[in-house]
């Protein structure tokens, strides 16, 4: 092989692999910056190399294959991409290009159009209803999305006037706001997820949401730019009148649009939206020039099927900055997972100030050769998140050190672990104060135990004094009480009283939501309620083989192994014990229970004494099965109160408060149904 054969296979490889993380895994592993260059150094290696042009080349096919999830959606007329113009002369080379196929073009006016930085949608119309709403795919043939699509709020679902033709298919830009972006990212990090790469990536991932709620919770926002009809009149003959036909038919058309006469009214006016595009609330990244009358666009027709000659993205170079890296730290996740980061001398970037970047893997910071006391160049990516892309050789002077994965933990000093097959490296001692932090944040987070106001810097609190060490202590009132939260910093009488109420009401969560919490290897919200529904009680699937666990549809092997190891760890088996000792709920309501039905669903009940045949966790457990509720205390809102032998002064407060009180018998009859 040749070397510049050896280099196109590499570079399609690199972009394959980004095209599938960022397409299929909707975890995008390099930015925009580096695929584009990467991308143009395959382009330009096959256009002075025609036998390395081969058939199934990225530069192919721009964009993804649909997801199989969803049904197909071919579209009425191909969904084009842009050329780029990176530079003034650049745009002035596209219209004398332009000029020599067809003259008139100069002079003949263009629009100006901010380029929305989002994800391509389709909508077709119907007698003006909204009827099918698609992503762009391949191109040909994208994904009916038409469900998460009615979500978008200003999508308009009927429109509005008239003169539409019958069936017609309109082109935008589906995006999420800089704002909520930077709202749903504070969200996910609170409840433990990991965050949006960047808005794009956010509203291309809700779009192809199998659930459209999730879809609809992201908030996404649409601008329309263009308008499919083959075959039928359209009431515009400009690309300006379309913009305004849209607006009256009720379509959100991006506002700051403008129509010049000429290319060098062109190039002032795009100094002037370059210039506002940082100050949006939605990414761009670029202005789109089209020629303005209609009948010129079929003239110059498309280049290669893939582009229109008539319009082209004027793009600037995303704001690029070089500081010093200072240092090269490491912080150490809840899964141990060892992620290095950049710290930097702070410098400005669009607007605010950058001071870290997180650094990924050492595969990487290898791979872009990045070492600490260099000068690197940084960027933002989506103009949101800091990256660091990479160093200024030229300003080396041999100080510079490369950075090494540390052989030990910089948190507790373990000897670290790196896996055959993973890029990341790993402390794996379960107690590292590291992961106990980020491990005790994600279980109090939201979407987890839910127990507000217990973040990173009382979680800190709590273990500096000693007061716990894992999750269960938070339980145990001898270690987490009113008098022990008073001596702390920051608690008051009041503030510590809600922090105890909300980890007491914590212990009713289901076992779904405990088995998320503990954060057990791949085990996401969803597989906890597979495993919780499909078992029951915590007892039962501590009790199952990995084998057994692996049968379940919806688990993979994966998920299997590690919840069968985490039950197989004696640390961890005592842990459960004390959660369960310390009153946590360890079942799971019934699948139909869940869905509001069971014979005791909306009801609450406190056990109290030693009943003569249940245990007290079977008798929890029966009342959970059967759609109700099981609390310590008894207050104005319980049910009943099962009375045992030697029960207590749960008994007294029953009758002071009137709350019925019943036996075992009736209980049994009441959960079975036979009222
Ligand atoms: S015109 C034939 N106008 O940019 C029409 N595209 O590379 C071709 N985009 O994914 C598109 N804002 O969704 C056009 N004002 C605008 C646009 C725009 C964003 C997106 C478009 C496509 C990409 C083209």
């Amino acid at each position: 092989m040749t070397d510049a054969a050896a280099r196109a296979a590499e570079l399609r490889r690199i972009l394959e692999r980004a095209n599938h993380a960022y397409y299929v895994l909707d975890r995008p592993e390099m930015s925009d910056a580096e695929y584009d260059r990467i991308f143009q150094e395959l382009l330009e290696l096959e256009r002075t190399h025609a036998e390395l042009r081969t058939p199934d080349s990225p530069t192919r096919r721009i964009g993804a294959e649909p997801s199989p999830a969803f049904q197909k959606h071919r579209h009425l007329v191909p969904m084009l991409s842009l050329a780029n113009a990176f530079s003034a002369e650049a745009l002035t080379a596209w219209e004398e290009r332009n000029a020599r196929l067809v003259p008139e073009v100069v002079g003949a006016g263009y629009t100006l159009e901010v380029k929305i930085d989002g994800a391509a949608v389709s909508l077709t119309y119907e007698d003006g209803v909204f009827v099918t709403g698609a992503t762009r795919g391949n191109g040909i043939e994208g994904e009916n999305v038409t469900p998460n699509l009615q979500t978008v709020l200003d999508v308009p679902l009927k429109l509005q006037g008239g003169g539409w033709p019958q069936k017609m298919e309109v082109r935008g830009e589906v995006y999420l706001s800089k704002s909520r972006f930077a709202q749903l990212n504070r969200e996910r990090e609170q409840a433990g997820e990991p965050p949006f790469a960047n808005p794009r990536n956010a509203a291309a991932g809700a779009l192809r949401q199998l659930d459209p709620k999730i879809t609809r919770a992201r908030r996404l926002r649409i601008f329309c730019f263009h308008v499919e009809a083959p075959g039928q009149k359209l009431p515009f003959d400009t690309q300006h009148d379309l913009l305004e036909q849209l607006g009256r038919w009720g379509f959100p058309v991006e506002p700051n649009h403008a129509l010049v006469p000429d290319l060098p009214a062109a190039h002032a006016e795009i100094t002037r939206l370059e210039a506002l595009l940082p100050t949006l609330d939605y990414g761009a990244d670029g202005v789109v020039v089209k020629v303005n009358p209609r009948a010129l666009h079929a003239e110059l027709g498309t280049v290669g099927d893939r582009e229109p000659r008539w319009a082209i993205a004027r793009k600037f170079a995303p704001e690029v900055q070089v500081t010093k890296l200072l240092d090269i730290r490491i912080n150490v996740g809840r899964t141990g997972a060892l992620n290095p980061y950049a710290v930097l001398e702070p410098v400005e970037i669009g607007g605010a100030t950058v001071s870290q970047a997180a650094l990924h893997n050492a595969d990487l910071i290898a791979a872009k050769d990045i070492r600490i006391g260099d000068w690197v160049e940084v960027t933002r990516a989506g103009e949101v998140i800091p990256q660091v892309l990479g160093p200024v050789r030229e300003r080396r002077t041999g100080e510079e050190r490369p950075f090494v994965m540390p052989e030990k933990c910089p948190v507790c000093g373990s000897r670290v672990e790196h896996p055959q097959d993973e890029v990341m490296t790993y402390c794996p001692n379960v107690s590292c104060p590291g992961r106990v932090l980020e491990g005790i944040v994600y279980f109090a987070s939201r979407g987890a135990m839910d127990i507000r106001g217990l973040g990173y810097e009382r979680v800190r609190a709590l273990l500096h004094a000693e007061f716990i060490e894992n999750v269960a202590d938070l339980y145990d009132r001898d270690r987490v009480s009113l008098a022990r939260l008073l001596t702390l910093d920051g608690f008051a009488e009041k503030s510590a009283q809600q922090l105890l109420a909300a980890i007491d009401a914590s212990k009713s969560r289901p076992l779904s939501t405990l088995l998320f919490a503990l954060g057990i290897r791949h085990v996401g919200a969803a597989g906890a309620k597979l495993l919780a529904r499909h078992f029951g009680s915590m007892s039962r699937l501590a009790k199952a083989a990995a084998e057994d666990i692996g049968t379940i549809r919806g688990i993979g092997p994966a998920i299997a192994e590690a919840v069968a190891g985490f039950f197989a760890e004696p640390r961890n088996r005592k842990l459960i014990a004390r959660l369960e000792k310390l009153g946590l709920t360890m079942t799971e309501p019934s699948a139909a229970a869940g869905e509001g039905g069971g014979p005791l669903a909306g009801q609450t009940y406190v056990i109290t004494g030693t009943l003569p045949s249940l245990s007290r966790t079977k008798a929890q457990e029966l009342i959970e099965a059967a759609g109700g509720h099981v609390t310590d205390n008894v207050s104005k809102k319980t049910t009943a109160v099962v009375m045992g032998a030697d029960a207590g002064s749960k008994l007294e407060k029953a009758r002071a408060l009137r709350v019925p009180v019943i036996d075992e018998a009736e209980l049994l009859r009441r959960a079975s149904g036979k009222q």
